[in-house]
């Protein structure tokens, strides 16, 4: 690919805005030997400023997703995109979210550029387990983690019953949940279906991929192993903090 095009479909800027980084200098090779328009330089062997380019395509990130923030690229209020460099916004191809943590959720959003990786964990037969930590508006009455188990729960409008879930009580009024689907507002209306309601959701692994320490509002990418981990079974036994 041509070097004005690798470097704008970063982000870094429009190809009129890279022609001008050429022509100041300021993309080099990694001995510091400036480039032309016509070099044909591999990723790896690019320097802008000095420091290396950011992942190519087919880069993926976890985030620590705050509340107030909407897993959107148009939303009146604040976006995710916010929470990443501002050229990550730009890319093309473009960072999507891998699923969506509704805005009062929290916790572990996966991106990625990666079509097929996003569709991998996101579609329905690949039941890639998600763990949340609830907390619920009413005490638990006991009887919900053999409603969620059964593989029968009809959410309302749905025709299909939800895929068995797997509950434990980890309070009073919170328990920690594994699901296998990413149905819309999927875990409000199991609790709603139960007569409780959700007054606070965070996403604490997916697969058996967890956050770790990466504080709230936090990023960082994701390496081969963790990748490989989202594919392991992460289930309410996984022992991994996050
Ligand atoms: N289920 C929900 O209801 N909301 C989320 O954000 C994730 C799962």
């Amino acid at each position: 690919m041509r070097l004005v095009r690798l470097i704008a479909n970063l982000g870094y800027g429009s190809q009129k805005e890279v022609r001008a980084m050429i022509r100041d200098g300021r993309l080099t090779d990694s001995d510091g030997v400036p480039l032309s328009m016509d070099s044909r330089v591999g990723h790896v062997g690019v320097r802008l400023d000095g420091e290396a380019l950011d992942p190519a395509p087919g880069m993926v990130l976890m985030l620590n997703k705050p509340v107030n923030y909407t897993c959107s690229t148009s939303d009146p209020g604040r976006v995710v995109y916010e929470l990443l460099p501002e050229r990550f916004g730009r890319r093309n191809p473009a960072l999507a979210p891998v699923g969506r943590l509704d805005r009062d959720s929290t916790g572990l959003l996966l991106m990625t550029d990666d079509g097929a990786l996003l569709h991998r964990v996101t579609a329905p037969r690949s039941h890639v387990p998600k763990t949340y930590d609830v907390t619920l508006a009413r005490p638990l009455d006991g009887g919900e983690a053999a409603i969620f188990a059964s593989g029968a729960l009809m959410l309302r409008s749905e025709t299909t019953p939800l895929a068995p879930a797997t509950m434990v009580a980890t309070g009073e009024r919170q328990a920690r949940l594994t699901i296998v689907e990413g149905r819309y507002h999927q875990i409000k209306r199991m609790f709603a279906a139960v007569g409780n309601h959700v007054e606070g959701l965070h996403r604490r692994a997916v697969g058996g991929l967890g956050l770790g320490d990466l504080a709230p509002g936090r990023w960082r990418l994701l390496t081969a192993g963790d990748i490989a981990r989202i594919f392991e079974r992460g289930d309410l036994s996984d022992g991994q903090e996050g």
